[in-house]
């Protein structure tokens, strides 16, 4: 005769999740921690503006050569840590992410290499979302990315030399690219961003230029 006494806190509980969610179902819970990276298609002069900037106001230590944050040494990564300290370090509003546009604000933890977070979304509203590969991930599996989504999806635009996504040359873009390709295709599901735990979601548009994020009609 258990069900019976079970039946009032669970009844209780529907009621608390079902105010909840019609009082926000577009705004994400105020315990929601979100961070910045650098955005696949910046350019590397555009990320190493950001590590300067930056670096000449906050502390970068850790991604000195002996900092526990240098690995992996690649200019994305270094960028990306730099550009979350900032993020973190002026509380988190969109803004703070931007960077003349090669900010992205990311709802999953890019790495262990980031500040904590801890504050709120500042009740922005996430309508949309898109995938991107963390920056850091190892050559190995971004190339693994991109055979696996460019097996599904048409990838043409960022792997085919004069594609519209194809520049930065670099796998992390091109990875990026097909990655968030099959995320937008197969429904934005959590669960097709992973990759292997090689992916973020982030709820900035990654567009660039003349490359778009999002789904074309030919596709
Ligand atoms: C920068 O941070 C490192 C480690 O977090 C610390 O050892 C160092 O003293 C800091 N430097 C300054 C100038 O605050
Ligand atoms: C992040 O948070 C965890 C748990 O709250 C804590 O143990 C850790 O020291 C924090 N790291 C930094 C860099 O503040
Ligand atoms: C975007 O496409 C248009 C038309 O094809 C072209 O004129 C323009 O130069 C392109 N812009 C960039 C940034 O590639």
């Amino acid at each position: 005769m258990a069900k019976p006494v079970l039946l009032v806190p669970i009844f209780t509980l529907f009621i608390m999740v079902s105010l909840f969610s019609s009082g926000s179902s577009q705004t994400m819970p105020n315990e929601q921690k979100t961070w910045c990276i650098a955005n696949p298609l910046a350019s590397n002069s555009a990320l190493a503006a950001n590590i300067e900037s930056i670096c000449s106001q906050l502390n970068c230590s850790s991604i000195n050569p002996r900092g526990s944050c240098f690995e992996p040494n690649t200019r994305i990564h270094h960028a990306s840590f730099v550009m979350n300290l900032y993020y973190q370090a002026n509380g988190r509003h969109l803004a703070d992410c931007n960077f003349i546009n090669s900010g992205l604000v990311s709802l999953n933890d890019p790495s262990k290499c980031v500040l904590n977070s801890s504050s709120s979304y500042h009740g922005f509203v996430v309508q949309e979302t898109w995938c991107v590969a963390k920056p850091g991930t190892s050559d190995e599996l971004l190339q693994l990315n991109i055979n696996f989504a460019c097996n599904l999806v048409d990838c043409s635009a960022a792997t085919r030399s004069g594609g519209v996504c194809y520049s930065p040359s670099t796998l992390i873009n091109h990875a990026s690219y097909a990655m968030n390709l099959y995320y937008q295709i197969t429904g934005r599901k959590k669960s097709n961003c992973n990759f292997r735990e090689t992916g973020l979601i982030v709820s900035s548009d990654p567009s660039y230029g003349n490359c778009s994020y999002g789904i074309s009609p030919m596709q």
